[in-house]
């Protein structure tokens, strides 16, 4: 059997939840991002859930003291803060002005003068506005129909290691069956995996398993960023929660008890 991972990719992408909720609200991703209302749990949220953790550390030896790196997505800066902080220079690339704000509030704050921004998507971006980088990072923010050429581009300006952060599990599959009426597709990061394998990039694959606990609410803002929720959808969330044994109850209120799974796929050139 020959499988067209690009082709398959563009199907998975134009059928994914994440792109069909969007046409539903009629907004871009990068309106999406700007108006993210969870922005400022962002953080807060990170910490506690161990992220990006243990993919950091694996990160680490590409960005020493003398290291460029290349921050596709950067978000409000989760991998951008810390790399900023052992490499010589951060290069990110990230559409969302709200997003872009938000990381250099926070690279401020840390005393930061070493990160460069460039504000758009990848797929627009031109080689040539580009340097050549030890480490390439690409987290989470794969919103690229055409993603051979994505790919390529990411691998023609990296010089050690890309690495790139998808899901696998995020452990609410039967949440969102039960109570969204949602069915899951694939996971993102066997078709990640699978084009650069295609590409002649047969990469290295590590699954990191996260075990934690956020508050009861902060779990309800997430969910309600992306759905629309009414009394009877609240009440049947909050069964199913307590049916799945993910309540807590700590001396501070309710929390949830998650288990995460992030794909980290890195390539080596050298
Ligand atoms: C879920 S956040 C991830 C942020 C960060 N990489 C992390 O892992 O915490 C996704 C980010 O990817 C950005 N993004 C989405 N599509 C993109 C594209 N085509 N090119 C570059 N960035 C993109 C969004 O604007 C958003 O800030």
């Amino acid at each position: 059997m020959n499988i067209d991972w690009s082709k398959e990719w563009k199907r998975y992408r134009e059928s994914s939840h994440w792109t069909q909720k969007l046409k539903q609200k009629g907004i871009t991703s990068e309106q999406f991002w700007d108006g993210y209302k969870m922005a400022d749990k962002n953080e807060e949220y990170d910490r506690l859930a161990g992220y990006p953790g243990l993919i950091l550390d694996r990160m680490s030896r590409f960005a020493g003291p003398d290291s460029s790196v290349l921050d596709i997505g950067a978000g409000a800066g989760a991998y951008t803060i810390p790399l900023a902080k052992s490499a010589r220079k951060v290069t990110v690339v990230e559409p969302s002005r709200g997003q872009i704000a938000r990381l250099m509030r926070r690279a401020e704050h840390e005393g930061l003068v070493n990160i460069k921004v460039i504000n758009k998507r990848w797929q627009d971006v031109d080689i040539s506005e580009l340097e050549r980088y030890s480490l390439v990072n690409a987290a989470y923010c794969f919103h690229m129909p055409e993603i051979e050429e994505a790919l390529q581009k990411m691998m023609d300006v990296t010089t050690g290691a890309l690495f790139l952060v998808a899901l696998v599990n995020h452990g609410f599959t039967d949440v969102y069956e039960v109570v969204f009426g949602e069915t899951e597709p694939e996971p993102e990061y066997i078709y990640l995996y699978n084009v650069l394998h295609q590409m002649g990039y047969p990469a290295n694959v590590e699954v990191m398993t996260r075990n934690y606990q956020i508050p009861l609410e902060m779990q309800l803002g997430i969910l309600r960023s992306s759905y629309d929720f009414t009394p009877e959808l609240e009440k049947r969330l909050m069964e199913h929660l307590a049916a799945s044994g993910r309540l807590v109850e700590r001396e501070n209120g309710a929390w949830v008890k998650r288990t995460y799974k992030d794909g980290m796929i890195w390539y080596q050139k050298v």
